[in-house]
């Protein structure tokens, strides 16, 4: 099967499987404050992960690139919601744009549409310093994703078999590259000893890419007639994963991301401790069946309301909310107890 065949199957299947909604967020409520001293006017949004300054938590996180005029299409719509609303925003793995180079517009056209915009580059962590940086250039990178999707390699047929080395790799990389660099997952979750050895490496920011959300076990389980069924289940979910990266009280940034679909959920998952949300098949979504004018409002629309939130809850930045007590019920709170998470 064609590279770019495959492309468009995981946008068509992550639509049809859609989004799980099982990310363990049900389990966070937050503590009603009746005397928030706080001015919704003056709710600042602004936010960092690690070096990098952004104006709102919120990023669209890595899709596409590479599979023909479609793709291409989809990167342009989601670089002009991005630029409208003043969102980072991940192009998909440029693997193979690396290796067809003809495949490179796909993803250059989201610098073209958001010259000023904050871009992340993508790419798998059998990536090469060399690749790394041809990546980074291709779009003038502001920092570069490493995506580890080892239950997605299992799943296909066509797909890695061979993880070793990954570490040393991303190390290479870190130690290389002008720009940060975001290790993530994509929709399975990140142990806190996964990003203890990440911290180790060198990596500053880590994006927990938790399970609840789009789900590649089932996206790959639908393409094909061997059903490796179990992995559908499998994954830490979103909230457990951010509570375990953010219990190592490292010097590294949490990013959450897996499922998130809600102002709501943005809010907890930073309660949780984390700096950052990316949002994947939400936007996509919102983008195939409404539109670009639609997904510009929706966005519009979730920063409103995470300005309502936090001034209900007193909090008049992203740092506060940070550090503002919660309540974790049900199987978040039993899975952080067995793993002596507080
Ligand atoms: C993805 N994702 C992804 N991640 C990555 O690092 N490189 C990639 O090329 C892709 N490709 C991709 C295609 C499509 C169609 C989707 C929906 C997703 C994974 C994505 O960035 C994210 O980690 C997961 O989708 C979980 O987040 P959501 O979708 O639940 O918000």
């Amino acid at each position: 099967m064609s590279r770019s065949k495959r492309k468009w199957d995981h946008i068509q299947h992550a639509l049809a499987t859609g989004q799980n909604s099982n990310t363990g967020l049900e389990d966070i409520a937050f503590i009603h404050q009746s005397l928030p001293d706080a001015f919704l006017d003056q709710a600042d949004l602004g936010t960092s992960i690690g070096e990098l300054s952004l104006s709102s938590p919120i990023f669209i996180n890595a899709m596409t690139g590479g599979g023909g005029e479609k793709t291409v299409q989809i990167n342009r719509d989601l670089a002009l919601a991005a630029r409208s609303t003043g969102l980072a925003m991940a192009v998909g793995s440029q693997m193979s744009a690396l290796k067809d180079p003809s495949e490179a517009e796909s993803y250059r056209v989201v610098r073209k549409e958001n010259p000023k915009g904050i871009i992340f580059g993508n790419l798998g962590s059998e990536a090469t310093i060399d690749q790394a940086k041809a990546a980074v250039d291709m779009i003038e990178a502001d920092a570069l994703q490493i995506h580890l999707n080892v239950v997605q390699e299992l799943t296909m047929p066509e797909g890695d078999r061979d993880f070793r080395g990954a570490l040393k790799r991303i190390e290479n990389i870190v130690s290389c590259s002008e720009v940060p660099v975001v290790v993530k997952e994509v929709g399975f979750g990140m142990n806190k000893e996964t990003v203890s050895m990440l911290s180790s490496a060198g990596v500053t920011a880590i994006d927990i890419g938790g399970f609840g959300g789009t789900n590649f076990s089932r996206i790959e389980n639908a393409r094909r007639k061997r059903l490796l069924t179990f992995f559908d289940n499998w994954g830490i979910p979103t909230a457990v994963s951010i509570a375990e990266a953010a219990s190592l009280k490292k010097d590294i940034a949490v990013i959450a991301s897996g499922g998130i679909q809600t102002s709501h959920e943005i809010a907890k998952s930073i309660a949780l401790g984390a700096g950052a949300a990316g949002m994947a098949g939400f936007f996509l979504k919102v983008l195939m069946k409404d539109g670009l004018e639609a997904l510009i409002e929706e966005i519009n629309n979730i920063h409103t309301e995470l300005k309502v939130i936090m001034t209900a809850l007193g909090a008049g930045n992203i740092t506060q909310l940070q550090q503002l007590p919660i309540i974790i019920s049900g199987r978040t709170h039993h899975w952080l107890n067995e793993r002596d998470i507080d």
